[in-house]
């Protein structure tokens, strides 16, 4: 894989520094100062630009100490983070704008669960950066598809969480650049501490090993150390778990509009899949899905069961987090019963109709009749 090299967009920053861009800022800045809703779940990234949300991130490492602890050159930040940006693709949901939501929910826990004064500043960067990092130059098909297909990602990787170990090693390469690295000033040590953690949090985030990860976590969770090594890592890897499937915790408004995108990169590779005859999900096949199906058994037996094994030990995202999942959770099983109730009108007239048409000659000649 080569990656898009950063140099190249340098000038396209120049051009975009221009007074409007400073303008643009200027109210980011306002925004935070005032209304610091992107600390928040809450924070709607629809209504933001590509170098709004790389603005605001670049805001979340100066603001989490992350710069001035690690003694990272700013600039290199600024490059590194468009570089970030160059290497997602521009597929329906695995984007850059997913992306940014997954580091924004991760900034906002670590707010909301006060995880500065519980974990050192290089987990807090480990986190972070894994959150940037996690689906880097994500091709919008799926691991099975990929082994299935036996795609170049799946043969590289021996159909081992193949999309995960391109996404982290891409990751890696964008560091080998000198002018993307943020952890230039590291000593090898440190290094290879940022790395290793980047590295497992970025293959913890493939949902095969789901229920894995869920379990291990949930036998360490009541009596949580966070002296214990293991402990702490299996949390980090729970943190960006939730991150990544976080959607559902926004608002209605925010959060339904990334269940199309997502749908429609499922449609995008059930058709390749009936294309190429390979087998095909019923969850991915436009011919079988809804919305309100998609949603309600993945919140009910992924997400809220994640979330309120988390609530365990931070009770703060309970209001924040966990009932708006079974906000969600109701609403899509409202939903679903209109379109159940739909589909059984629409039978019935189906049948009815059916029947109409049978009698209709009948019907015709008694009328005639009559006059
Ligand atoms: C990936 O796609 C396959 C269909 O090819 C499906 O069976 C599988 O559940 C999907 N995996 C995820 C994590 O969505
Ligand atoms: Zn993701």
């Amino acid at each position: 894989y080569k990656i898009n090299r950063c140099k190249k967009k340098k000038k396209k920053n120049k051009k975009i520094k221009g007074s409007k861009d400073m303008t643009i800022t200027k109210t980011i800045y306002m925004y935070f100062l005032y209304i610091p809703t992107y600390m928040l779940p809450t924070f709607d990234a629809w209504q933001w630009e590509p170098n709004e949300m790389l603005s605001c991130l670049e805001h979340m490492y100066h603001d989490l100490g992350l710069v001035k602890d690690f003694n990272m050159n700013p600039i290199t930040l600024k490059r590194w983070l468009l570089c970030i940006h160059d290497n997602y693709r521009n597929n329906p949901f695995h984007n850059f704008r997913h992306c940014f939501c997954v580091t924004q929910m991760m900034y906002s826990m670590i707010c909301l669960c006060n995880l500065q004064e519980k974990l050192p500043q290089v987990d807090i960067l480990i986190l972070m950066t894994a959150a940037v990092c996690h689906d880097l130059d994500h091709p919008g098909y799926n691991n099975t598809y990929q082994i299935n297909a036996r795609t170049e990602l799946a043969v590289r990787y021996n159909d081992l969480s193949p999309l995960e170990n391109h996404h982290c090693a891409v990751a890696f390469q964008i560091f080998s650049q000198p002018d993307c690295n943020i952890f230039s000033k590291f000593d090898p040590e440190a290094f290879k501490q940022i790395r290793q953690g980047t590295i497992t949090l970025i293959l913890a985030t493939d949902m095969a090993r789901h229920g894995e990860i869920l379990d291990s976590f949930k036998q360490k969770v009541d009596g949580f150390d966070y002296a214990d090594e293991e402990h702490v890592t299996c949390l980090k890897m729970v943190l960006i778990k939730c991150c990544d499937i976080s959607n559902e915790v926004r608002p209605m408004e925010v959060a339904e509009p990334w269940v199309d995108c997502l749908l429609e990169e499922y449609f995008m590779q059930s058709d390749r899949e009936k294309s190429e005859g390979l087998p095909v999900a019923p969850f991915m096949d436009r011919e079988k899905v809804t919305k309100p199906t998609a949603q309600i058994g993945f919140i009910k037996f992924v997400l809220i069961p994640m979330f309120e094994t988390v609530m365990k030990l931070f009770p703060q995202i309970e209001e924040a987090m966990v009932q708006p999942l079974r906000e969600s959770r109701d609403r899509y099983e409202e939903l679903k019963q209109i379109d159940d109730a739909m589909n059984e009108v629409q039978v019935l007239q189906m049948i009815q109709s059916a029947e109409e048409e049978e009698r209709e000659p009948d019907d015709w000649r008694e009328e005639e009749v009559s006059v």
